[in-house]
């Protein structure tokens, strides 16, 4: 008995050591010039290489939990699901190359240094452990650098290897390299990095990256390889609150309903009581299932599908958590995001899609509180954030989401905004917290309805949003619309944007951002005009699709009706009523629609009325007769 001690001792630590030959996930940054490809060529050359295509073999063999007997689920299906949300994804310029040491496994994300930068960056940081900043020792520490750095530590990364490159070209000096290494630390010391090792190193002839080199005599740090190996990242995903997104509830037959997802942290096993996080609904895990058959417990990075004892309302997108755990929910918080869009800047007040997880929802930029200059880290003021610019912001969501802060969990705590007309994601970005007014204000129940004020007036309350450019006719045909309401006994308001913009809107000038947020508080006062139960007029030049859209979807299905002045340009600036074409075309006037700022057409509009072939008093009776109609009108009285 005494020798069969050490024995299981042996085997033990055998299986705890294969077990720690844990992945490592890295991210080199640097320029072409900085030697990043040089090094990556010399990591893979110099380690057992393994294939790229290898990858997903390698994350489906380790797999390492149990094997009991399988149900019949069609798991091709879980797979095509999961490859679907992937393509979904943002698709970027990251190659992701895979190698092994006799102590690790790595996986580097390697980000091409061009001006795309910061968004490559992101994404290839967003599920890495540490970051190897490489720099030129010729060079120094450089703006780019700080960049890296900024962006590195802006996505949660603790662990960061300087490595001081072409070290030989500086005659292996370690005065350099010290000078170097203090000029760093000194700007990166506020970013809350755990592990800093810088390593003088020369990528094109191996010094100090797989073996010590003796040309460095005076440096007695690791090389980059036995950081690399040795570095504790302590990925403590499995010690986290359970998560696990449902990307798809898996229905094969009647017999079987299992909610299909990866765990983004924690673990889970059959008895836990889970709760939905947004409904707040409760079970119990039935049996947790996988390719391989029945599990005793999931842990993060698994990929399975969860039956309950209960038949509760999931659907795709909701966070499973355990009832004890739970995530945050709330339609407002502050984030940081990162913008990526080139041909779009960030404006506060439009409406984009906010994908979180597997869930997605409209939200708004409520406030841009400020941009983060990356190269010397200030707060700037800021009405609008360009392509590759870092914001903080809070957002409004159409309807609440479950989420973590992203610094408890990056999974359930990053999110993509996606534009909603071209469907490109335009943004990544991290939450921080929730904002409490969103939790302690209610909406207030009263006892007098739209229903009831509209019956008082014997209408059918609506917007009739008038669109078009500057002298196109809108007001003169809204005008002439509000008469005739008004004579046949309809309660009306006009909204005029000449005359808003002496009042509510005066503040606001005619850039994208402040066109935007017009629009934005005209759509919410038409609104609420409509819950008045009035029939409220609009007539603004209103350029963008975008918020018009906004506008339509702030009511009900049928309380908008988009009317579309359409009149040619020409036609418009040979009218030119108040002269502005003139001063726009003398350069006087900036960002004049249908000049120098855009106007998009309406391609669903109820009516489109053309003033070029029809006079204002002909178009506004032709709206009237719509009306009509379509029963929004009180019966003429005898
Ligand atoms: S919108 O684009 O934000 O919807 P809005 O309808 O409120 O514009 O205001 C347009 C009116 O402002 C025009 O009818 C015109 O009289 C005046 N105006 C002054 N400057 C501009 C400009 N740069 N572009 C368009 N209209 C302008």
């Amino acid at each position: 008995m005494a020798e069969a001690v050490p024995d299981v001792a042996l085997v033990t630590d055998y299986l705890a050591e294969q077990e720690n030959k844990g992945l490592l996930r890295f991210i080199t940054c640097g320029s072409v010039d900085d030697g990043k490809s040089t090094l990556i060529g010399r990591l893979l050359y110099d380690s057992k290489l393994i294939f790229e295509d290898q990858l997903a073999t390698l994350s489906r063999d380790s797999r390492k939990h149990g094997t009991v007997g399988g149900d019949e689920i069609d798991f091709a299906l879980l797979v095509d699901g999961l490859e679907a949300e992937r393509e979904q994804g943002i698709t970027i310029d990251v190659a992701y190359r895979f190698f092994t040491t006799e102590a690790r496994k790595f996986i580097v994300a390697d980000t091409p240094g061009h001006e795309q930068y910061t968004r490559n960056m992101a994404t290839g940081a967003s599920n890495a452990e540490l970051a190897i900043i490489l720099v030129d020792a010729r060079q120094g520490v450089l703006p780019q650098t700080r960049r890296h750095s900024f962006i590195v530590s802006l996505v949660g990364i603790k662990h960061v290897i300087l490595a001081v490159n072409k070290i030989d070209l500086v005659d292996h000096s370690q005065e350099v390299f010290e000078r170097i290494v203090a000029d760093y630390r000194s700007f990166a010391a506020s970013f809350g990095f755990e592990t800093l090792q810088a390593i003088p190193i020369s990528a094109r002839y191996g010094d100090n990256v797989m073996s010590r080199s003796e040309k460095t005599a005076w440096y007695s740090g690791p090389t980059l390889k036995e950081q690399l190996e040795t570095v504790e990242v302590a990925d403590d995903l499995e010690q986290k609150p359970f998560r696990m997104v449902v990307q798809w509830v898996n229905r094969p037959n009647l017999d079987f309903r299992g909610f299909s997802g990866t765990l983004a942290s924690g673990s889970v096993k059959p008895g836990d009581d889970l709760v939905v996080a947004k409904s707040g609904r409760t079970s119990k895990v039935k049996s947790i299932v996988t390719y391989d058959g029945k599990l005793a417990e999931a842990f993060a990075r698994d990929a399975v599908t969860i039956q309950l004892e209960d038949e509760i309302d999931i659907s795709r997108g909701d966070v499973l958590a355990k009832a004890t755990e739970r995530p945050e929910v709330a339609d407002q918080f502050q984030a940081r995001l990162i913008w990526m869009q080139d041909d779009h800047d960030l404006l506060p007040g439009r409406p984009y899609l906010l994908k979180c997880g597997a869930k997605t929802v409209t939200a708004t930029v409520t406030e841009l509180k400020h941009k983060i200059d990356i190269n010397n880290f200030d707060h700037l003021a800021a009405k609008t954030v360009q392509l590759n610019e870092v914001a903080v912001i809070n957002l409004g969501l159409s309807e609440p989401i479950a989420f973590d802060a992203y610094e408890a969990n990056h999974e359930t705590g990053s999110f993509i905004l996606i534009d909603r007309l071209s469907n490109h994601t335009v943004a990544a970005g991290m939450i921080d917290f929730a904002l409490r007014r969103a939790s302690n204000v209610h909406l207030q129940a009263l006892d007098v309805h739209k229903a009831s004020r509209a019956a008082q007036k014997d209408q059918k309350p609506a917007v009739l949003w008038f669109t078009g450019l500057s002298g196109a006719g809108k007001s003169t045909i809204a005008n002439l619309v509000e008469k005739k309401l008004q004579a046949g006994g309809q309660h009306t308001y006009l909204l005029d944007g000449d005359n808003v913009r002496h009042g509510l809107n005066r503040d606001l000038g005619f850039t994208e951002a402040d066109r935007v947020e017009n629009i934005r508080r005209v759509a919410e006062t038409a609104k609420l005009f409509v819950d008045a139960g009035l029939i409220v007029l609009v007539s603004f030049i209103s350029p963008f699709r975008a918020e018009r859209r906004l506008a339509r979807e702030l009511v009900e299905e049928d309380e908008f009706i988009e009317i579309y002045v359409s009149t040619p340009l020409e036609l418009a600036e040979k009218r030119d009523p108040k002269g502005l074409y003139k001063k726009a075309r003398e350069g006087k006037i900036k960002n004049f629609t249908g000049i120098d700022s855009p106007y998009e057409p309406p391609e669903n509009a109820e009516i489109v009325v053309s003033t070029a072939e029809k006079s204002p008093d002909e178009l506004a009776d032709q709206i009237v007769a719509h009306l009509s109609d379509r029963g929004y009108l009180s019966a003429p009285k005898d």
